[in-house]
């Protein structure tokens, strides 16, 4: 209940931010849990380890950035709706496109957790985890959003596109997941070693993918993820098969059962 208040009080700022065309400082944004806040918490929990630094591509409002425990956060965007200014000292506010960002970023800087949630296109995502790979702790955790297209028509990677048809169809819902789904694909099929798992519940509704333990040797560089496309029902009985999708407790098992 508490939580709705100040979600809802952050709404109002927000609205009242926008009306007036300014963008809220970071310490108004709402430490509202958001369903990717909760998960990406939930991990940090079982991790038993302190975040000390938690990277956010793709940051927007800062709603799931201002949510995290973590002691410093660093949020990468080229355009994000909330200005820097914060009196405590642990936002790092990068305006600037991941690539940029990771091309510029100290080879010997390393994260706790990375999540990755920028531009929602296969190869840029997957250009994302490859560069985050060079910067994740051994024990570190890496989640990529929207990973579960919930029919062929929402992986088209065109939204605009998608979104017309399913208009066309006469479908009513806006469901649009673009096809970051193929780096899943990419990840199992030619890593089967890295631990990977599709978390999609009640409570975790939008498919998260969750990556940890990083000895592995880094990904491919210059693949064209060609060989990752299959259709969304092909896509999803694929993790079926390899046990790959769940809910948080199956997740969770996992992750304490196979952690370095
Ligand atoms: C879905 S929103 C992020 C939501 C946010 N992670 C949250 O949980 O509240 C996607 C954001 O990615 C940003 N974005 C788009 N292209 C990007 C890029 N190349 N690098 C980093 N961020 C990008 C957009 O500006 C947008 O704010």
């Amino acid at each position: 209940m508490i939580d709705l208040i100040r979600f809802n009080s952050f709404s109002h700022s927000l609205r009242n931010a926008i009306r007036k065309k300014e963008l809220l400082d970071f310490d108004s944004v709402s430490s509202y849990e958001t369903e990717a806040a909760s998960l990406i918490n939930s991990l940090i929990n079982l991790r038993e380890r302190k975040c000390e630094d938690y990277l956010e591509i793709g940051v927007e409002f800062g709603r799931t950035l201002a949510a995290v425990k973590a002691e410093k956060i660093w949020g990468v965007d080229p355009a994000p709706l909330f200005s820097a200014k914060s009196s405590s000292g642990r936002l790092c506010l990068m305006k600037t496109t991941s690539d940029s960002f990771f091309e510029k970023l100290e080879p010997g800087q390393r994260f706790d957790f990375i999540f990755l949630d920028g531009l929602h296109q296969a190869l840029q995502t997957y250009r994302d985890l490859v560069n985050s790979m060079s910067h994740i702790k051994a024990d570190g955790i890496i989640v990529i959003d929207d990973v579960l297209p919930v029919d062929d028509l929402s992986a088209d990677p065109n939204m605009w596109r998608s979104i017309r048809k399913r208009r066309m169809l006469g479908k009513t819902d806006m469901a649009w997941h673009g096809d970051v789904y193929r780096v899943v694909l990419e990840v199992v099929k030619k890593h089967p070693n890295l631990n990977i798992f599709v978390v999609n519940d009640e409570k975790y509704r939008n498919g998260r993918a969750v990556i940890w333990n990083f000895s592995e040797t880094p990904l491919e560089k210059n693949t064209d993820l060609s060989s990752a496309s299959l259709p969304q029902s092909d896509y999803v009985s694929t993790l079926k098969r390899h046990d790959l999708l769940g809910n948080w407790e199956k997740l969770a098992g996992k992750f304490v059962d196979s952690r370095i």
